[in-house]
């Protein structure tokens, strides 16, 4: 009989920050594929500092007013479009290594930055897309923790296709690597790993269909927005919040 003892993982995903339970996981990833965590993840990749969040815009402002003016980027974005008297939106395209290298970011977004904020007590917080995917699916594993949670962000309170796209993404890359049992704890979670195998060949498609890849459409010409946050497993960054509101490289 074999008796080795295996660590189980249980995986649980929630579309958006108001739909999150009281946790007890070790492990918190927040999901924003259109795109506010594909933006974090290229600003690290290119060099930023770091990224701090925030909700309001007024104290976004005041505290980036206390750093250099060379080392600090404010990035805002409502509605999918840049807010007036910030440096930046929350295109994944503008915060190149010209622009960002070794500066802070202060960013507020509709919807990602919030997710961000909700899940700012759990001990290990990562900022998840599907280009570094895989790099955080594997820090995942090697913390050996029981229980994570995958937070989507959604739009202004409700569902969104991609961000679900990518947890079934982030779920089906820790099963199919694993040593641990994992369990997929909620039928949130089942329905994107689903999700994920209708759509995994076509990734690009799906962010399009999505309706804030809709949204994005109407509002101008996001294709290589949508190619950019479409690509899968080619970035190593983890985004992690290694102080409070604060995410760097790791
Ligand atoms: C959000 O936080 O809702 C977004 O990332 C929206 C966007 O800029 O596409």
């Amino acid at each position: 009989m074999n008796l080795e003892l295996k660590l189980i993982i249980n995986l649980s995903y929630y579309h958006v920050a108001d739909d999150v339970p009281e946790t007890d996981s070790e492990i918190a990833v927040v999901i924003d594929v259109l795109r506010a965590t594909t933006t974090i993840s290229w600003a690290l990749k290119n060099g930023a500092d770091s990224i701090q969040v925030f909700s309001d815009l007024d104290l976004l402002k005041d505290t980036a007013s206390n750093w250099d003016d060379d080392k600090r980027i404010m990035l805002a974005e409502r509605g999918g479009k840049t807010m007036n008297g910030f440096d930046l939106g929350n295109s994944p395209l503008s915060v190149t290594k010209e622009i960002v290298e070794g500066k802070r970011l202060f960013m507020s977004t509709t919807n990602g930055t919030k997710s961000l904020k909700k899940v700012q007590n759990v001990e290990y917080l990562f900022a998840m897309s599907l280009p570094n995917r895989k790099s955080v699916a594997e820090r995942i594993m090697s913390l050996n923790k029981e229980n994570v949670l995958i937070l989507g962000s959604g739009w202004e309170g409700s569902y969104s296709l991609e961000d679900s796209l990518a947890a079934g993404a982030l779920a089906s890359y820790i099963i199919e690597n694993s040593n641990s049992y994992v369990d997929i704890s909620n039928d949130e979670l089942q329905a994107s790993l689903a999700l994920w195998n209708v759509w995994k060949n076509n990734i690009l498609e799906c962010l399009k269909t999505a309706t804030h890849g809709k949204r994005l459409t109407s509002l101008g010409d996001y294709e290589d927005d949508f190619k950019c946050c479409s690509q899968l497993d080619c970035l190593d960054i983890v985004p992690a919040q290694l102080e409070r509101g604060v995410i760097r490289a790791s």
